[in-house]
């Protein structure tokens, strides 16, 4: 018996394989590596002592998925593949709705041909839209503004229509807020192409003297200090997440939304502040224009994982920051340095 994991290369499930090899899960891990590298996957082993079958192969590839499930007793699937920079999703909308949800659609289509419907799914916060208050309930009215958020919004839908066709099913969609750090053996972390998005890898990359100075998107929100306010979680405590919601899926059947934070919100100010502390190093900032889409204050009301899923983030602010420092510090240019060493990857079919 063997759990699946989709996009199990990425930033967040590359921390999940480890957790589930530590807790002695038997693993099938697929990725295309359309936004991650293999030298990912020696790290994963080199870290657990662990072994797992590994499968370069796109969702978007039905004889693939077909082939991993006919020679593999797979009994859950935790799918983190899919597309995720927002902005490209606005001027690129047909590849993240093809690719997000044409790969779910395969993906569910061959679980069921094959009796498996135990599933935990990486959703976003980004389905509340403009939030009506915080902290976010997983009962708030969803509204996702952009078509990266759609794809999420629209893959909820259609899980829970498939649990109405077929009571069978049991998934579990996990609404992650702000993932942040790294590993704190430093060997795995975040390694995004290009300039960063996201406020803590471009905060890292201003600290390795990479990029001269962060730009902070606006300094007059209706906040404790004007900037944004978002909930930061340990992407080791999102990875524990999927542990409990795996538990969870396997033992009961619906679907289920719960929302992955902290529960504390912290402005951009306090995550300059917090990263100097941990790290040593300065981070020079100037206050530029808001950034369209940004919301105020976003941070999740997490009782009902903390109650139904026996989950919560034990991580502080200070862990993030040190690990996500000692990450960039031990590995400048990401991944790519070391591709050369990893051999004996399959491709199926
Ligand atoms: P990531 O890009 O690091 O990981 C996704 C992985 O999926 C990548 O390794 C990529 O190569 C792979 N992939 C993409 N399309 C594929 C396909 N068609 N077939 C096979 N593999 C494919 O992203 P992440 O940060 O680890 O996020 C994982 C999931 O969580 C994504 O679905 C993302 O939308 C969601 N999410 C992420 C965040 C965040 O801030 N990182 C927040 C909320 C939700
Ligand atoms: C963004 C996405 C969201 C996605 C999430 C995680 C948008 C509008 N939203 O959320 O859909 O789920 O990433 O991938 O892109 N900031 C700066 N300077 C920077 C970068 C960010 O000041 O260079 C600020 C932002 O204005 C925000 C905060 O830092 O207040 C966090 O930004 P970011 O890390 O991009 O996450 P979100 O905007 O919450």
């Amino acid at each position: 018996m063997a759990i699946l994991i989709t996009g199990g290369a990425g930033y967040i499930g590359s921390h999940t394989c480890v957790e589930l090899l530590n807790a002695g899960y038997e693993l099938v891990v697929l990725d295309n590596f359309s936004n991650s590298k293999p030298e990912v996957l020696r790290r994963i082993k080199e870290i657990t002592g662990k072994d797992f079958t590994f499968y370069e192969s796109d969702l978007l590839n039905v004889d693939a998925i077909e082939s991993i499930f006919s020679q593999h007793d797979i009994n859950a699937v935790i799918h983190f593949a899919g597309y995720k920079a927002v902005g490209e999703s606005v001027s690129e909308p047909l590849k993240y709705y093809h690719n997000n949800i044409t790969g779910t659609l395969n993906l569910c289509d061959a679980m069921s041909r094959h009796g498996v419907y135990d599933l935990v799914f990486s959703s976003s916060a980004t389905v509340y839209g403009v939030p009506k208050q915080v902290p976010i309930t997983e009962d708030s009215p969803l509204g996702a503004t952009n078509p990266y958020g759609r794809t999420k919004q629209m893959i909820e839908e259609i899980l829970r229509d498939l649990h109405v066709s077929d009571n069978r099913w049991s998934v579990a969609l996990l609404r992650y807020f702000n993932p942040i750090g790294a590993h704190e053996s430093g060997k795995i972390g975040e390694d995004p192409n290009g300039i960063p998005n996201n406020l803590m890898p471009y905060i890292s990359q201003v600290a390795a003297g990479k990029l001269e100075q962060l730009n902070v998107f606006g300094d007059d929100y209706e906040t404790l200090d004007g900037t944004g306010v978002r909930d930061y979680i340990h992407v080791v405590d999102l990875a524990k997440g999927h542990l409990k919601a795996l538990e969870s899926v396997l033992l009961t059947t619906g679907v289920d939304a719960y929302n992955l934070g902290t529960g504390f919100g912290h402005s951009v100010l306090e995550m300059v502040d917090a990263f100097e502390q941990a790290s040593g190093q300065k981070i020079p900032f100037v206050i530029k224009e808001r950034r369209p889409g940004d919301v105020d204050s976003c941070f999740a009301d997490t009782r009902k994982a903390n109650q139904k899923l026996n989950w919560a983030a034990e991580k502080t602010l200070t862990n993030m920051c040190k690990d996500a420092w000692n990450w960039q510090s031990n590995n400048p240019t990401g991944y790519t340095e070391a591709n050369d060493l990893v051999t004996s990857i399959q491709i199926a079919p």
